[in-house]
């Protein structure tokens, strides 16, 4: 892979260490869209030091030009100009919406339509960071597991329909600051983990990938136990 790599999400934890495991040797083109943050700055530089030409570009998924066509192609045409696309991570996620309306747009719709504006630019490779819950939804996170749910159909359509190679990734708990403070489950892992998987997963062409492995099947032993059994953050 020589082309450029884009990272929307571009603060994130889980999606930088996938950035960096599928980043190969330097010089290579960066680009990280994303709201304008001390962190995504932060990974700018720490891209920049080791090398890699890096640029940015603003993505607010709570804003009207996420959800349109010609706003997102323009988006995207500004951000690679000059780099084809080769490699894009749709890290985007929010369990934090200020509504339940703010939850789906952000998790769900949002992705959906950069997803396929992604596709358009015809990358090599597309990864999605969806969520073990968007196979199964939990109450105590409805708007964010219902928007990813739409996000990661949205993704393996996309994959099937497109002719791009397109990863869908569901992670169960991984500890980010977007899990800071809440009580470790059974199967928590690390964002480097879940590189790790990821990088495995493109290797092989895969088209879903679940973070642990065994993830996948404990969400359905989960689905077949009654949900008042269950602990309530679980149901
Ligand atoms: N951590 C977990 O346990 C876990 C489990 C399964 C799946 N995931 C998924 O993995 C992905 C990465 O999560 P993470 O753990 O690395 O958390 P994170 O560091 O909080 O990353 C979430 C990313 O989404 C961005 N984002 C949130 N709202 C946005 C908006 N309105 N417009 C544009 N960008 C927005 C954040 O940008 P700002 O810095 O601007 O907020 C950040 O870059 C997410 O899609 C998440 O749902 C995480």
């Amino acid at each position: 892979m020589t082309g450029s790599l884009l990272l929307v999400g571009g603060s994130s934890e889980i999606g930088m260490a996938v950035l960096m495991q599928l980043l190969g040797p330097a010089p290579r083109q960066v680009i990280l869209a994303g709201r304008m943050s001390a962190e995504l700055r932060r990974n700018a530089e720490k891209l920049r030091d080791a090398g890699f030409p890096v640029s940015t570009a603003e993505y607010d998924a709570t804003l009207g030009g996420a959800l349109d066509d010609d706003a997102l192609d323009k988006l995207l045409d500004d951000a690679c100009a000059g780099h084809p696309l080769e490699v894009a991570i749709v890290a985007v996620g929010s369990m934090s919406a200020t509504s339940f309306a703010e939850g789906l747009l952000v998790n769900g719709t949002a992705v959906s339509l950069l997803l396929q504006a992604l596709v358009r630019r015809r990358p090599e490779q597309i990864v999605l960071l969806s969520s073990a819950a968007a196979v199964r939804p939990r109450t105590s996170i409805a708007a964010y597991s219902l928007g990813k749910q739409l996000a990661d159909s949205t993704g393996l359509l996309l994959g099937r329909q497109s002719g791009v190679r397109l990863l869908v990734v569901r992670p169960g708990f991984v500890t980010t600051r977007m899990t800071a403070g809440l009580p470790k489950p059974p199967l928590a892992t690390d964002p480097e983990h879940v590189a790790r998987r990821v990088a495995a997963a493109v290797d092989a062409h895969r088209t879903v990938v679940w973070v642990p492995g065994v993830m996948g099947l404990a969400v359905r032993v989960l689905g077949l136990l009654p949900r008042k059994l269950l602990p309530a953050g679980w149901r």
